[in-house]
């Protein structure tokens, strides 16, 4: 695997495998690695002919230093499972590569799609998201960008921003990777306890019976019992939102739209935790 730090370099390697006709597949991470992460790259693997993984903690999508110092960072080990996965490029660049004039504001409006949810409660962050991934795919140029399911409102925001600026990349949507026990494979789940991983199941067991309850029920109904049930002793829910998995509203009636979402935040052991569900799709 190479690994490249500098922008210059990068861009070099991969314009000469542009040259060569070779299709470039791109997964930005912030690093901390899991197999969730491991399904991008293969993903990659099987649809482009070379993988390029970036590592870059990007200070503008936190709008809690906290939560910045405390985000995982394991290098070496992050390493090593790229090269156990066949990632042919690691991009590992320092915020003054990324943003060598300082973070200059990107100016995208994205309507209502990110003042729900994760946009309304964690202020900023997706501006922040869509300049670093705006940088990140100026600096790779990718065929083909592979972003996970599991932050839903995420890979719609940078859908809505490829179709806005034209960028010619085709955005590539992956599964959501689950432990055994149904937990969704999370950067952040090294900060719960043993019990605590135990007890975070909570979010895809509520996930799982919201759907049980679709042809039965209003999404109201199920978004008020399973607020309840999210708010168990240890658990703080901060939202769980049926909307339409296009523009992300609430909706009414199941019957509002032909794909519909279920979207869930909580904190439990002070690690806040993301999940979501397609509740249907015809
Ligand atoms: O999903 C993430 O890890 C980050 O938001 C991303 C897309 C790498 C941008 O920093």
């Amino acid at each position: 695997m190479f690994i490249f730090k500098r922008v210059t370099d990068l861009q070099r390697f991969v314009e000469r495998q542009k040259k060569e006709g070779k299709l470039v597949g791109f997964v930005p991470t912030m690093g901390a690695l899991h197999e969730g992460h491991m399904s991008l790259i293969k993903r990659a693997n099987d649809e482009s002919e070379i993988s390029v993984c970036s590592i870059f903690v990007n200070p503008t999508q936190f709008n809690d230093k906290d939560d910045l110092k405390k985000y995982p960072r394991p290098i070496e080990k992050d390493i090593e499972l790229l090269i156990a996965n066949a990632c042919d490029v690691l991009f590992l660049p320092e915020v003054e590569d990324v943003y060598p004039k300082g973070p200059k504001p990107l100016v995208i409006d994205f309507g209502k799609l990110d003042k729900v949810m994760e946009g309304a409660f964690r202020e900023g962050h997706f501006a922040g998201v869509a300049q670093v991934v705006k940088r990140l795919l100026d600096i790779v140029l990718p065929d083909k960008l592979f972003m996970g399911q599991k932050d839903f409102q995420q890979f719609t925001i940078i859908q809505n921003m490829i179709d806005q600026l034209d960028i010619p990349t085709e955005l590539v949507v992956c599964d959501i990777m689950r432990e055994k026990s149904g937990l969704a494979m999370s950067s952040r789940n090294v900060r719960l306890s043993e019990k605590g991983r135990k007890a975070a199941t909570l979010l895809h067991k509520t996930l799982k019976a919201a759907k049980k309850k679709v042809n039965s029920s209003t999404p109201e109904k199920v978004e008020k019992w399973a607020l309840k049930e999210l708010a168990a002793p240890g658990f703080e829910p901060e939202y769980f939102t049926i909307a339409d998995g296009y523009t992300l509203q609430p909706i009414k009636e199941f019957s509002d739209t032909d794909y519909v979402v279920a979207c869930i935040a909580v904190w439990h052991e002070g690690v806040r935790l993301i999940d979501n569900m397609i509740l249907k799709k015809e």
